[in-house]
């Protein structure tokens, strides 16, 4: 795992923050602690700010794409953050320590396959959702793709079955070796197909998939096929919104795409998961986008130092009769 712990993470959050809302010198007195209206008030004003840059660069002649795509990104980030550390007391950023030393020797994140790994304590929230939802002793639940370890963190608490699909061969390695009741396999969840013998079979789907609509859509079409025909059975996806709804439009399609499925949202849970961004390839990719601009706000927001992304709690929609050749059809498709 990368070096940093949950202290730095927590500090680098704060310290962030504090910078944000004094270079725009919104900080209030006594700042996490204030009330509801406190917030409000300054959060207005930030919004604000945020927005001018944006607008600066929306503007701005000559700006290719990409650079506004990238302020726009850092700056709903920022807003996001902002929002966790009022609404969040420190111990929510908090990963236990026999979690943390399972992360330990866990190979690098390689852009390539997409990753980007959340930080422990985000994985150790995501499966304390499961263990509120689901039977441990009796419960099936399947991770696709696993760099965040979640099956991991899972594995010491579960008595039922655990099962990872990942093309990522050092992972599925690191997972055998921390937590060898963990049923590994190797699958390619974009350009494979799932195992007949597994459909419909999961309690609980665990999915981080890559985050443009495609690939997004690749990986929850093999999660319903697991999916059980059961009220009770769920997806939990984790998804940042800012490619589809701020950047390029896209999301009302693909918001709506989970009806026509026969999904239904059952719960959100906003900024549920960060991505430390130090020293990542995903970062340098970013900000290879940005040109000097004289901003201080724009300054500091370089410094992000983490991604965001929701927790989607999804459920088969009850009475929902998909039609049956497209249903037919996808069920083909995802399988081997
Ligand atoms: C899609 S990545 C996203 C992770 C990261 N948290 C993020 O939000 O950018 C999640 C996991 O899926 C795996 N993965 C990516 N593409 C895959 C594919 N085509 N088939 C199987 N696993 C894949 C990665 O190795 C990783 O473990």
């Amino acid at each position: 795992m990368r070096s940093q712990n949950t202290e730095q993470n927590t500090e680098l959050l704060y310290h962030f923050v504090d910078r944000l809302l004094e270079v725009v010198s919104v900080r209030p007195e006594g700042w996490p602690n204030v009330d509801v209206s406190t917030y409000g008030q300054m959060m207005n004003v930030l919004r604000q700010r945020v927005e001018a840059l944006c607008d600066f660069f929306e503007r701005k002649e000559g700006t290719r794409k990409e650079e506004r795509v990238v302020v726009r990104l850092l700056s709903e980030c920022a807003l996001n953050l902002v929002e966790i550390t009022w609404r969040q007391s420190p111990d929510y950023f908090t990963a236990s320590p026999e979690f943390l030393k399972l992360c330990t020797e866990r190979p690098e994140p390689l852009l390539e396959y997409d990753q980007l790994y959340c930080t422990p304590d985000s994985t150790e929230r995501r499966v304390n959702q499961i263990l509120q939802e689901i039977d441990r002793e009796e419960g099936r639940v399947l991770f696709m793709g696993d760099d965040d370890l979640g099956s991991v963190a899972l594995a010491s608490h579960f008595a039922g079955e655990i099962h990872v699909f990942e093309f990522d061969d050092r992972i599925l390695s690191h997972i055998h070796d921390k937590a060898p009741q963990v049923q590994c396999r190797h699958v390619d969840l974009v350009l494979g197909g799932i195992p007949k013998e597994m459909k419909e079979t999961f309690d609980a789907i665990v999915l981080d998939p890559p985050w443009d609509e495609y690939h997004a859509w690749c990986f929850l079409h093999k999660a319903l096929y697991c999916m059980k025909q059961s009220p009770h059975a769920r997806i939990y996806l984790s998804f940042c919104p800012i490619n589809t709804e701020y950047l390029e439009q896209k999301a009302q399609p693909f918001f709506r795409r989970f009806s026509t499925v026969g999904l239904t949202f059952e719960a959100i849970s906003p900024s549920f998961h960060l991505y430390p961004l130090a020293n990542t390839e995903f970062r340098d990719l970013l900000f290879q986008h940005l040109t000097p601009t004289e901003s201080p706000l724009l300054h500091v927001l370089r410094d992000l130092p983490f991604g965001f992304s929701n927790l989607y709690k999804l459920r088969r929609t009850e009475h929902f009769r998909r039609n049956p050749i497209t249903r037919w059809f996808s069920q083909w498709w995802h399988s081997q």
